[in-house]
């Protein structure tokens, strides 16, 4: 029987085992890649949060963790454009060497921002890592270092990704019903 979350589920884009094995080999190029050059993971909340937790634990590296929160979408399906910042970074990335991890890369709009904000900031480099890439939708000139997946323009929901705050819970990526959103 389904449960009152899945309910609003029209269908599973992507199940626990296909994120499980992405994220492995995501977190085996990165460490490749970071190997003694003690990278800052840069979570963007709230969406972040479950990926970032895996994706670090395939990472064995000495590295540095830190969240950011910013808000676009208030509530909406689509983003307003204007990203504010509602929790800013705790410490120096001077000279930092900075991982974004981000849940989805959509318009653009919050990656372009966070990027520009980071280098004026003093960081070193920015490699924007996301779990999901949707190309279709991008309005700014920006792309991932490394995308998980890339997913058609639907509105997804689970693992971390939210509509209205609700849903980050579901353990699998899946398309949210459009009734539920046109209510
Ligand atoms: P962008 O600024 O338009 O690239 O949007 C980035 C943010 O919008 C992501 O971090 C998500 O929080 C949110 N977002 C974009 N598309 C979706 C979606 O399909 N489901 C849930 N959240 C989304
Ligand atoms: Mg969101």
């Amino acid at each position: 029987m389904k449960n009152e979350l899945e309910h609003d589920i029209l269908k599973v884009l992507l199940t626990e085992e296909q994120i499980k094995a992405r994220i492995q080999e995501m977190g085996e190029q990165i460490t490749e890649e970071f190997q003694g050059r003690r990278p800052l993971f840069l979570g963007v909340l709230k969406g972040c949060f479950v990926f970032m937790a895996d994706l670090i634990r395939a990472c064995p590296l000495q590295s540095d963790l830190e969240f950011i929160a910013v808000s676009s979408y208030q509530n909406s399906t689509v983003s307003s454009g204007r990203v504010q910042i509602t929790h800013d970074v705790q410490q120096d990335i001077t000279g930092r060497n900075i991982i974004i991890v981000e849940d989805i890369l959509d318009s653009g709009s919050t990656l372009a921002f966070l990027k520009n904000y980071l280098l004026t900031k003093g960081a070193a480099s920015i490699t924007i890592v996301t779990l999901l890439d949707k190309p279709s939708r991008r309005t700014k000139a920006i792309c991932a270092d490394l995308a998980g997946f890339t997913v058609p323009d639907e509105f997804v929901v689970g693992y971390g990704l939210d509509y209205a705050q609700h849903y980050r819970n579901i353990p699998y990526i899946g398309v949210l019903k459009p009734e539920v959103y046109s209510k």
